[in-house]
């Protein structure tokens, strides 16, 4: 199954989604669908879906030019349903992970994003979190949440936890040319999220 899925993105014949389209995920989801990849974003606000299909950008370091040629190449789109999920190769998680008062992260938006994504998620897929945290989260929340739906982690779906690197506003360092970190859950998984 993973090496099919490692072909089919290092061949740029997979489907990614972007769930959580702010600073991190809109940039992303730009960087993949102008490698050539079909992309669809994924948010809960219908006026950064609307603006997307519009081509309009409200990050400023994405021009409203760039999206607008993408989604007019039918390589870019965007929804609020989740149910297009279960079309998903990919699925990168960046929703926000704000400090709580005690400093850690909030992960409500999280543990939200994958609920929803996990009730449309199929075998062959590969899941990515995004959003910052710390380290066992992806053991700890996002292994149980797919086990409880029948997805056997590794087996069935492939995981990784890639950290956002990305610093908004820096003209000499864009998300292109920021290495990233990327760890999968199995071999298989971390060579998917590295093709990716
Ligand atoms: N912005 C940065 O410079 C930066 C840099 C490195 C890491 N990060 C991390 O990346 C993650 C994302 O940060 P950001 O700055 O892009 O946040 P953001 O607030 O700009 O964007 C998050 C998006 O997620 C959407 N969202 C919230 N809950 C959702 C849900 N349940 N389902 C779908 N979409 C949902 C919001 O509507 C919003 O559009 C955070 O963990 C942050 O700490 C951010």
């Amino acid at each position: 199954m993973t090496s099919n899925l490692e072909e089919k993105i290092a061949s740029g014949k997979a489907h990614a989604g972007v769930v959580g389209l702010g600073y991190v995920g809109l940039p992303l989801a730009v960087e993949l669908a102008a490698s050539g990849m079909r992309v669809t974003g994924i948010d809960v606000s219908q006026p950064k879906i609307d603006a997307v299909n519009e081509g309009r950008s409200y990050i400023l370091d994405v021009p409203s030019e760039r999206v607008a040629q993408l989604v007019k190449g039918g390589l870019l789109d965007a929804s609020a349903d989740f149910a297009v999920v279960a079309g998903l190769d990919t699925i990168n998680v960046c929703v926000p992970t704000p400090l709580r008062k005690t400093r850690e992260p909030d992960l409500s938006f999280v543990v939200d994003a994958v609920d929803s994504i996990i009730r449309h998620m199929r075998p062959g897929q590969l899941l990515i979190l995004e959003s910052t945290t710390y380290p066992g989260t992806t053991e700890e929340v996002v292994l149980p949440r797919l086990r409880a739906a029948g997805l056997e982690p590794g087996k069935d779906v492939e995981v990784a936890f890639s950290p956002e690197r990305t610093d908004p506003g820096n003209k000499l360092f864009t998300p292109r040319q920021i290495p990233k970190v990327v760890g999968g859950i199995t071999p298989a998984a971390s060579a998917a999220a590295r093709a990716l």
